[in-house]
């Protein structure tokens, strides 16, 4: 049984979404001196990167914090489509995170292949892993789900879903607009992560929900359900509307 919170509103999706942020941080940066987290595109997380943005110092000691994405799409920083560019403008511009402990995805290259060899050896470099052994376990990723199910930029019936020797990979575009190329970590990193928090809101993506929650969803129809931490943990939060077709909202 997946965990999940159901919250009633939008802001207190957010607020509770910041405050697993917050002891997540303080509780890896007590054990091994730093937090480690991927951030995640779409519009649900942006009110929770608001709430970020003004933590407190004893909220958020953002000296410590490493920043990583978990997908995004093959386009320029500066194009509205880039996800690092929306957590910058909503988040990373305004609090004191070094500068050097943030981790875009790099779009600069000539091939969205060549962009995912290179955040792979990134994050090798960063936790000081062997590309060859397992993946780091991030402390936390945040995750958000489409209405068809997917996560990350693993979209349903893709051969992304099946990847298991590589951290990160291309990803054609999926069944969201724009229609581009991505860039997105695999199901080994996902799953290596110490927690997985995933923020879903408004009622469009209720089917899905239901179906990944409680119906025994198919990875390959759903991808999301594939997120299944091996040592970790997996919180799901759901604004009412996402929630309404779940047996016990
Ligand atoms: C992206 C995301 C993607 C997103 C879902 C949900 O690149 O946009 O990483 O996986 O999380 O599409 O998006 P919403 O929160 O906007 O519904």
């Amino acid at each position: 049984m997946t965990d999940y919170e159901v919250l009633p509103t939008n802001m207190a999706l957010a607020e509770r979404a910041a405050e697993l942020i917050y002891d997540a941080a303080r509780e890896a940066i007590a054990a091994r001196g730093r937090f480690t987290i991927a951030l995640t595109g779409g519009s649900s997380p942006k009110q929770t990167y608001q709430l970020l943005a003004h933590a407190t110092p004893e909220q958020m000691d953002w000296s410590k914090v490493f920043v990583f994405l978990g997908d995004d799409r093959f386009v320029p920083y500066s194009s509205a489509d880039s996800n690092y560019e929306m957590c910058c403008e909503l988040l990373l511009n305004h609090v004191p995170v070094p500068k050097e402990q943030i981790f875009p995805i790099k779009t600069d290259t000539a091939t969205n292949a060549e962009a995912a060899d290179n955040y792979a050896e990134t994050l090798s470099q960063v936790f000081n892993a062997p590309l060859s052994g397992p993946p780091p376990a991030l402390d936390m990723i945040l995750l958000g789900m489409g209405d068809d199910g997917h996560c990350a930029s693993l979209f349903p019936g893709m051969p992304t879903l099946s990847v298991q020797d590589k951290w990160m990979v291309p990803s054609p575009p999926g069944t969201l607009p724009p229609p581009v190329d991505r860039i997105t970590m695999t199901f080994p990193v996902l799953n290596a992560a110490r927690l997985v928090l995933f923020l879903v809101e408004g009622a469009k993506k209720a089917p899905a929900v239901r179906d990944v929650l409680e119906g025994g969803a198919a990875v390959n129809v759903h991808p999301s359900a594939g997120v299944q931490p091996t040592n970790g943990k997996l919180l799901w939060l759901l604004d009412h509307t996402a929630a309404e077709r779940l047996s016990k909202p």
